[in-house]
């Protein structure tokens, strides 16, 4: 354990059976990077306080102050085809999102693919990161970032983030809020390793912020507006235009945002 180190790695390892090691780093560029490339044995999370290039999905910026929030990555050994890539992503996003809601009473949502959101406001983004080799996903990584103990954020961000301070206007243990998301990660990474994302679906559905609602995408650069109609059952979003056509939307591809705002 370092000196002044901030998170109680021995909790994170007694509570859960998914991962067997814990990377503690006080500042890193990013875990997503270190996870693709460090030798591990078997299931590995990596986490930092800080990280000087925190990533996020379509080449964002992903900031966290230091030691506020969850910086962390959860990088897997799966030897499976890589189209289950999706199905961890959205698999991740449904872990962390009734995880946060079990623990803390909330009504957090997953805006599609894979951000949870509360009263409209994003506490949690996911980038997942995949080494294939001869379309074998060798190495999945999905880093997690989630604002726990920010009381405040950035300009640019302000209007559209919030955290578990701001929520419930008191500090939160990191190390169980870890725990517990290891446990249902297990549970459903284990689903989706074994029989896709299908099984999840109705959950999904459940959580989804999206379904129903109009929404914007840019494909190529090109604009796509229409109102989600569902979800497949391999994790793509349809989304029905004006002229009555509908659209696959592949999370790898875009980011969507609400007409009218975020959501
Ligand atoms: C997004 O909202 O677009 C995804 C944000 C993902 C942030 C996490 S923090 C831990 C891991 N390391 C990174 O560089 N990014 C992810």
């Amino acid at each position: 354990m370092f000196k002044n180190q901030k998170l109680n790695i021995d909790k994170i390892l007694n509570d859960n059976t998914f991962v067997k090691d814990v990377v503690y780093m006080r500042v890193t560029s990013s875990t997503n990077n270190v996870g693709k490339t460090a030798e591990i044995a078997g299931n590995t999370l990596f986490f930092a306080e800080k990280q000087k290039e925190g990533r996020g999905r379509m080449g964002k910026d992903w900031h966290s102050g230091k030691g506020k929030g969850i910086c962390m990555s959860v990088v897997t050994l799966p030897e499976k085809d890589a189209t289950i890539v999706t199905s961890v992503t959205l698999a991740s996003a449904l872990a962390v999102c009734e995880t946060l809601n079990n623990m803390f009473s909330l009504d957090a949502k997953i805006k599609w693919p894979n951000d949870v959101v509360v009263k409209g406001k994003k506490i949690c983004g996911i980038l997942t990161e995949c080494i294939t080799e001869s379309n074998i996903a060798k190495r999945i990584v999905t880093g997690i970032g989630i604002n726990v103990n920010n009381k405040k954020f950035p300009p640019e961000i302000r209007d559209i983030a919030t955290s578990l301070y701001v929520l419930s206007g008191e500090k939160q243990s990191r190390e169980d809020i870890i725990a517990n998301i290891l446990k249902l990660y297990e549970k459903y990474y284990t689903i989706v390793i074994s029989d896709g994302f299908e099984k999840l679906l109705p959950l999904y559905k459940n959580l989804c912020v999206n379904l129903n609602r109009e929404v914007e995408a840019f494909l190529d650069g090109i604009r796509i507006q229409g109102t989600v109609t569902d979800i497949t059952e391999n994790g793509e979003l349809i989304v029905q235009k004006k002229d009555g056509t509908t659209v696959r939307l592949n999370s790898g591809d875009v980011s969507v945002r609400g007409i009218y705002g975020y959501i």
